[in-house]
C-alpha cells in the first residue's frame, strides 16, 4: 500500500462527531481513503476509547495520519500522547498544523470542536497533511520524544 492509498484514522467522542464527519467528507472528497472508527451518533462515550483506537491504526500501519476530535481537544490529546509512537498535537490553525508536522514530526493532529470554527479547522487539516517533515536540527529532537522514531525517508 503507498501512502497515498494508506487511510487517514478517525476518531472523535461525542462532543466531536460532527466536526469529526465534515473532515471525514471533505477527506473523502480530496481522494484521501478514511478509516473512521467512532462514535457514531451523540450518545456519550469516553474520549480515551476513540484516541487508542486511532493511535493503534497508525502505529500499525493501518492509517498514515489520525485525525482525534472531542470538545476542547484537549482530553482525546492527552490520551493519545501516552502512546510513546504518538506525536499528536492540539492545533488551532493552519500555521500550527504545519509547524507541527515541519517540526514535531507529528503523526496524530486533534481539534477542539467547541473551540475552533469549521473551515479554520478544515484548513488547518489540508496543511497538516501536505506539509512534510523538516528533519535536521529536528531529528534529534524528536527521537527524544518517540524512542523507536526514525527519519522518514
Ligand atoms: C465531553 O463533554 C468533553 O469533556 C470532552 O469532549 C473533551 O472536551 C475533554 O477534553
Amino acid at each position: 500500500m503507498t501512502p497515498a492509498q494508506t487511510p487517514i484514522a478517525l476518531g472523535a467522542d461525542h462532543a466531536g462527531v460532527g466536526l469529526k464527519a465534515t473532515l471525514r467528507e471533505a477527506l473523502r472528497a480530496a481522494g484521501h481513503p478514511v478509516l473512521d472508527l467512532g462514535t457514531e451518533g451523540e450518545a456519550s462515550v469516553d474520549y480515551p476509547d476513540f484516541a487508542r483506537a486511532v493511535c493503534a491504526a497508525v502505529t500499525e500501519g493501518r492509517a498514515r495520519f489520525g485525525v482525534l476530535v472531542c470538545g476542547t481537544g484537549i482530553g482525546i490529546s492527552i490520551a493519545a500522547n501516552r502512546d510513546p509512537a504518538i506525536r499528536c498535537a492540539l492545533v488551532h490553525d493552519a500555521t500550527a498544523a504545519r509547524l507541527t508536522r515541519a517540526h514535531n514530526d507529528a503523526n496524530v493532529i486533534a481539534f477542539g470542536a467547541r473551540l475552533i470554527g469549521t473551515e479554520v479547522a478544515l484548513d488547518a487539516l489540508r496543511v497538516f497533511l501536505s506539509t512534510p517533515y523538516e528533519g535536521g536540527r529536528h531529528n534529534r529532537r524528536v527521537a527524544k520524544l518517540s524512542p523507536d522514531w526514525t527519519p522518514p525517508s
